[in-house]
């Protein structure tokens, strides 16, 4: 089996591949990063963007959908609330990424698609997460504090705003000399390095949820560069250690 079946989705979907909906209020560059990471894999791609929905009508994201070939849909109020479990079902959506959506999703949805559902998030949660903390406010909030790294957190979606359990997180330098629209840069370019690929996993059936909440993994979406060096000075060391 090379994608994840959620059982809320009915029988009918062909190929055992993820069928995912992505969620996007603005730009979507998280969205494109997706559909450029799914296209690479080829036919090893788990899963396949079959909607993206959002909330805002003139959201650029839906645009991208649009010149993908996927459908795109503009949500009302009616639509991303109580309708939206329906919607995701009518499509047999396996897997809900949230890819800059700013509106709580419904615990209809978080209850059904209990971990099937992931959002990306421009900082290390639990810090510097909550309700009003998006886009910029975020990073200023992080510049402000003065800390001296950040970067992204991808997590599972639970009815609370950026409160489900971490997948996965990248840091990122924050400088003395960074604005928050600078900061908010170098983080984006590393979501879109980690976000697909954790997506992917999470399609595959790789990297679950477990029933007491804890995310299990049997693949590490990304190896840090540092690990990689430090794996090395492991094998110099036992290169370098007299016989026994
Ligand atoms: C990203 O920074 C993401 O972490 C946050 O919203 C932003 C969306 O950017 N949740 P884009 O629409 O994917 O370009």
């Amino acid at each position: 089996m090379r994608g994840y079946r959620h059982p809320a989705t009915t029988l009918l979907s062909d190929a055992m591949s993820s069928r995912i909906a992505v969620l996007a209020s603005g730009g979507g560059s998280n969205l494109q990063a997706l559909l450029d990471h799914l296209s690479a894999l080829g036919s090893a791609a788990p899963g396949a963007v079959v909607l993206v929905a959002s909330d805002q009508p003139q959201a650029l994201a839906l645009e991208r959908a649009r010149l993908a070939g996927i459908e795109a849909v503009a949500m009302d109020r009616a639509q991303r609330t109580e309708g939206l479990a329906d919607l995701l079902r009518a499509r047999q959506v396996d897997l809900v990424v949230l890819a800059g959506y700013l509106r709580l999703v419904p615990a209809a949805v978080t209850t059904a698609w209990r971990g099937r559902v992931v959002n990306v998030h421009p900082a290390l949660l639990p810090a510097f997460g909550g309700k009003g903390m998006y886009g910029q406010h975020v990073h200023a909030a992080v510049v402000a504090s003065g800390a001296r790294v950040s970067g992204p957190t991808i997590h599972f979606v639970d009815d609370e705003y950026d409160h489900g359990a971490t997948i996965a997180q990248w840091p990122v330098p924050v400088f003395a000399t960074d604005t928050p629209a600078t900061l908010g840069l170098r983080v984006l370019e590393v979501e879109h390095l980690l976000f697909p690929r954790v997506v992917a996993d999470v399609a595959a059936g790789r990297t679950v949820l477990g029933p007491d909440g804890r995310v299990t993994t049997t693949h590490d979406a990304i190896r840090f560069p540092h690990f990689a060096a430090s794996d090395a000075c492991g094998a110099a060391d036992a290169h370098d250690a007299p016989p026994t």
